[in-house]
């Protein structure tokens, strides 16, 4: 079973013994002891095979199972076990005479083991990893306060339950001492339960610590001359064969009419969808003038996936602010490295990006074969806006006329905040690069679903077959690309459902080759832990999407030093998918749920984790900066998925209090 399936299993079994537990207490004191027993056995087994659940889980990380292994197991193991000791003999002895009934201390235990289930599913819910003092204190707390609760209830004289068989054990029929002795735990027991509750509240609003360092160094300190990303521009001028490509982006909101016809109420670079496609050629100079026309909120120009000196980067709060109406940003940087790109902003990123403000940046070799023979070359960005899909600029099914036997190459683009699903139907096809780096030796496949991760990219090549090619997006027929050779008319062949082809991996695609460097010799290692939970977001609480259990702008940065390996293990706890995406630098994808990548070097900027899988990635620390790290998830940025990875001895003057993405 995979980790998200034993998740899930987990889940079921915690919930049952919620119920089993409280049910035992219910029927006991409705005086039901026959069922009561039944389901005090039930709530014991459960109990033993969640701890089965667990060590399974935890075979999966440590990061599966910390809160339940150090507090929800342990409570309700104490509390299931003073509770079998006090009510399991009185049931049984029930099953002979009837009369007698369950004590009141014995009913409290019950419930308190119920309670005590119900505070660990709560915590695995809303806490998750890594376990706080506060956490445990708050949750501890709680169980005893229901527990003493419980007791004022249940102990009362008139209640029915306390009273039903022995009354010798009702408070009532205590002597005097037993009942002020009684009423000093009672109140002994709720002041410590308060005063552990308050001091793990107070635990929240502790400062995090600002900045982890993965095992390496920590800040050199004054020996180092510091830089500032406001200093880490691009060059004046192209390279030496290279151009300079010059482009204005005038950001502004409005209504955007696409080829089909429908009119898009949009935010968009200079009102086109997507935004102007910026091509070049290597070594040329790429120079934006972005402006913002009527952005409210403001507006970037980030270039994902390429590795721009970090002053150019784009991202507000980090490398520059970002741009109010009526302001203008120049962005310059070397077309030096050859693929697939986009560039889409980085202010309030979400809605930003879903109305519109993206665009597409493809930059290809400096070679000298004529334009003839390179093929037809397409650039399909997929973008979803409210009630429309476009690929490319199109909505629907483009066609596009193309002899047999000439190369084509698709370049597919996912601007989602989630993953698409391609498919060519009619031809065999290479992928030969993904995230805009080419891979080596890729071998040809057909008939497989390409699961493209928010933010990704996958560039296709195949040759012209005799008869038509169809790309299809989300398996709808409606949607993708038709390639046709001149004169092959005639009707559509009915389309498979390519809804359950086969998921093409890249995980043993292609032929290995060497790496620059030795990742299992890493210089600083950091664990993502990736989930959704209660944390402090810009001092207020929120149910956020989270990185180690807090959220943006509370999350520590990571430190590094120029010329570092960096190694991540990201784990996903959450029942969501995290397309992760480092800014800067591409990962070199080492393994995915400890499965080796055994095929060509596979380097990503942005990769998909799964719900319950854990990904070891690396990365030379090479292009010094600050530089944002997180989930391409747009909503789940906004809602804290992100953090920062700072080198050593750069500093940023853009940095904001205030909530900046
Ligand atoms: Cu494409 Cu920080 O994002
Ligand atoms: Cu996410």
């Amino acid at each position: 079973m995979s980790t998200l399936q034993w998740i899930l299993m987990d889940h079921v079994v915690a919930l049952l013994g919620v119920a089993t537990w409280f049910a035992t207490g219910v029927t006991a004191a409705l005086g039901r002891h026959r069922i009561a027993l039944a389901l005090l056995g039930a709530a014991v087994l459960v109990t033993v095979a969640r701890l089965g659940t667990v060590a399974l889980l935890a075979d999966r990380g440590w990061w599966f199972v910390q809160e339940k292994v150090l507090l929800g197991l342990p409570m309700l193991g104490a509390a299931g076990l003073v509770a079998v000791l006090l009510a399991g003999p009185r049931l049984l002895a029930a099953r002979q005479s009837p009369a007698a009934g369950l004590p009141a201390g014995a009913l409290v235990a019950v419930l308190t083991a119920g309670f005590a289930a119900l505070a660990g599913l709560v915590v695995t819910f809303t806490a998750g990893y890594p376990l706080t003092w506060s956490t445990a204190l708050i949750a501890v707390a709680l169980v005893c306060a229901a527990a003493l609760l419980t007791a004022r209830v249940v102990g009362r004289p008139a209640a029915p339950a306390a009273e039903a068989g022995s009354p010798e054990h009702t408070p009532a029929a205590a002597g005097p001492t037993a009942l002020s002795r009684r009423r000093f735990l009672g109140v002994a027991g709720g002041v410590v339960a308060a005063g552990a509750g308050a001091t793990g509240v107070g635990l929240l609003f502790r400062d995090p610590e600002a900045m982890v360092t993965g095992g390496g160094p920590g800040h050199a300190g004054g020996t180092r001359p510091q830089v500032s990303v406001a200093d880490l521009r691009g060059p004046g001028a192209p390279a030496a064969r290279g151009t300079a490509r010059r482009h204005v982006l005038t950001a502004r909101t409005g209504t955007v009419t696409i080829p089909s016809g429908r009119a898009i109420d949009a935010w968009s670079y200079e009102g086109r969808l997507p935004g102007p496609a910026i091509t070049a050629t290597e070594g040329d100079l790429i120079e934006v003038t972005l402006r913002n026309a009527d952005i409210e909120d403001g507006v970037t120009v980030h270039w994902h996936g390429y590795d721009v000196p970090c002053g150019e980067d784009g991202a507000p709060g980090a490398t520059q602010h970002a741009v109010q109406p009526g302001g203008e940003f120049v962005y310059r940087f070397q077309a030096d490295q050859v693929g697939t790109y986009w560039y889409h902003t980085h202010q309030a990123s979400h809605p930003a990006v879903r109305k519109g403000l993206y665009g597409t940046l493809v930059v290809t070799p400096r070679e000298d074969r004529p334009e003839a023979e390179r093929g037809l070359d397409l650039t399909l960005p997929v973008h979803t806006f409210d009630d429309v899909v476009i690929l490319g600029d199109q909505e629907g099914r483009a066609v596009h006329d193309v002899r047999p036997g000439q190369p084509v190459r698709l370049r597919l683009i996912n601007t989602d905040s989630n993953p698409h699903w391609f498919a060519v139907v009619g031809s065999s096809f290479r992928v030969v690069a993904v995230d805009g780096r080419d891979l080596n030796q890729p071998g040809e496949v057909r008939e497989v679903g390409l699961r493209l991760p928010a933010g990704g990219r996958y560039d296709l090549v195949l040759a012209m077959p005799e008869a038509k090619v169809t790309l299809l997006l989300d398996n709808d027929s409606d949607q993708g690309i038709l390639l046709r050779p001149p004169g092959v008319g005639g009707g559509d062949r009915p389309l498979p459902d390519t809804a359950d082809w086969p998921e093409f991996d890249l995980l043993d695609y292609g032929e290995p080759a060497a790496v620059p460097f030795d990742a299992d010799d890493a210089d600083r290692h950091f664990t993502i832990v990736l989930d959704r939970a209660l944390a402090m977001v810009d001092g207020k609480p929120a149910y956020a999407q989270t990185v180690d259990g807090r959220a943006h702008p509370s999350v520590p940065d990571q430190l590094v030093r120029e010329g570092d390996v960096v190694r991540f293990t990201v784990v996903n706890r959450s029942l969501e998918t995290h397309p992760w995406h480092l800014h800067g630098h591409p990962v070199l994808i080492l393994s995915r749920d400890g499965r080796r990548y055994s095929g060509s070097p596979l380097w990503m900027d942005t990769f998909d984790v799964r719900p319950g899988e854990v990904w070891e990635v690396a990365f030379r620390a090479d292009n010094p900066g600050v530089w944002m790290n997180h989930c391409h998830n747009l909503p789940h940025q906004e809602q804290g998925m992100m953090l920062r990875l700072v080198y050593d001895g750069v500093t940023t003057p853009f940095a904001s209090t205030s909530h900046a993405h």
